[in-house]
């Protein structure tokens, strides 16, 4: 099997493309990455010399690019996580969420069904069905209500996709997944962004009463989700995933605190996100019923171990927010 994996050098991808090569040693992985400000490819440096990943700097919008990868390595199927990836950048400047989201997804799905793939996996969000109240939760049923302009993009993604599907024939898998946390997250999301902060003695921003609920996952669960729904799920199917681990932010923060015996007094609310989604909490029942998957991390446990990991990887972050991680690949790999 050769799988395109897009977006593999961002948080989730650089965490799949290593599960795969760990877990399916036999496949093929080629990581077709822009490198974008969230693309790192120092993290798979460990990857280096591994003649079955290979790593190509391009845009999923280049369709005569895609198209010559799917040709040149004899793709089988395309797990498709590329995308710009942060709310709070939505909101700031929405047109690159189009362009990325939208678009680029459109045009790898056209190259996908001029080679006629066996499988095309979208992995798209929970943040398609909007916010909820204080009970229930999304099923693959809940109405579509995105509320920003990165859940609308990625929402557009999903349908378009599905519309390739039912239009086209093409095998199409989406996948809805909630939050996820672990090693390599950038640190503009939630949990590393607090850390950092924390680890720096400078302010935790809280938005808002700090009450919005997520519901975690661990990374390593998200990435044997994808593979259980890439191998066995139905073509024209969604299926959510999920860890059952919901949690308000205020809460997430006195842990992370908590674990770095930090004060509370870090703690700094400040103004809430536009349009701030309040409540988000995923039935993933569809997907361990048929395809038999199930989380293996505790969100405690799994937090613990984040949060050490950053602790224990200062050149990471610091690489990162000193912007000298882009030097990886001019070293690395365009120098060869
Ligand atoms: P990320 O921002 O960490 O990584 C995105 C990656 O995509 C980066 O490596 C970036 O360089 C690459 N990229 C961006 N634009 C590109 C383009 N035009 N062409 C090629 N590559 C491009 O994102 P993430 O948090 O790892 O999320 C990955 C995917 O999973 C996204 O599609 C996201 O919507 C989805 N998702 C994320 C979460 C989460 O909690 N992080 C939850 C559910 C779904
Ligand atoms: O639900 C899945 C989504 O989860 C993914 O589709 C997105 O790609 C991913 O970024 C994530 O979106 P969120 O907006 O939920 O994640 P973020 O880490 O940005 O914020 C989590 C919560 O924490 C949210 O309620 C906003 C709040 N927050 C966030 C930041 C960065 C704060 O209170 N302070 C902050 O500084």
């Amino acid at each position: 099997m050769n799988v395109l994996v897009t977006g593999g050098c961002g948080f989730i991808g650089s965490n799949l493309v290593k599960y795969l090569r760990k877990h399916r040693p036999e496949w093929k992985v080629v990581n077709l990455d822009k490198l974008t400000y969230a693309g790192n490819l120092e993290n798979l440096s460990e990857l280096e010399g591994d003649p079955k990943h290979v790593f190509v700097r391009g845009d999923i919008g280049s369709q005569d690019l895609i198209e010559h990868l799917l040709v040149q390595h004899s793709i089988d199927a395309v797990m498709h996580l590329a995308a710009e990836s942060h709310v709070d950048r939505s909101i700031l400047g929405p047109e690159v969420f189009v362009t990325t989201n939208v678009l680029g997804t459109q045009r790898l799905l056209e190259a996908a069904r001029s080679r006629g793939l066996k499988r095309f996996l979208m992995v798209s969000t929970d943040e398609v069905y909007g916010s909820l109240g204080p009970t229930g939760a999304f099923t693959e049923q809940s109405p579509l209500q995105p509320s920003s302009p990165y859940s609308s993009s990625k929402t557009s993604s999903d349908l378009i996709s599905l519309a390739y599907h039912h239009t086209f024939g093409l095998d199409v898998v989406v996948t809805r997944c909630s939050n996820n946390y672990g090693r390599y997250q950038f640190p503009e999301k939630l949990i590393p962004l607090m850390v950092v902060n924390a680890l720096h003695d400078k302010p935790l921003p809280v938005y808002g009463d700090g009450g919005n609920v997520r519901d975690w996952l661990h990374v390593e669960d998200h990435c044997s989700a994808l593979l259980h729904a890439l191998e066995k799920g139905k073509a024209g199917e969604v299926y959510n995933i999920g860890g059952g681990a919901e949690r308000k932010n205020i809460d997430i923060v006195k842990a992370v605190l908590g674990l770095l015996g930090k004060p509370e007094s870090l703690i700094k609310f400040v103004k809430d996100r536009p349009g701030h989604d309040r409540r988000y909490a995923i039935d993933p029942s569809k997907i361990k019923a048929e395809l038999g998957w199930t989380p293996s991390q505790t969100f405690e446990q799994g937090l613990a171990e984040t949060v050490k990991w950053y602790v224990d990887h200062p050149s990471w972050w610091e690489r990162v927010m000193s912007g000298t991680y882009r030097q990886y690949f001019e070293t690395q790999y365009r120098a060869r």
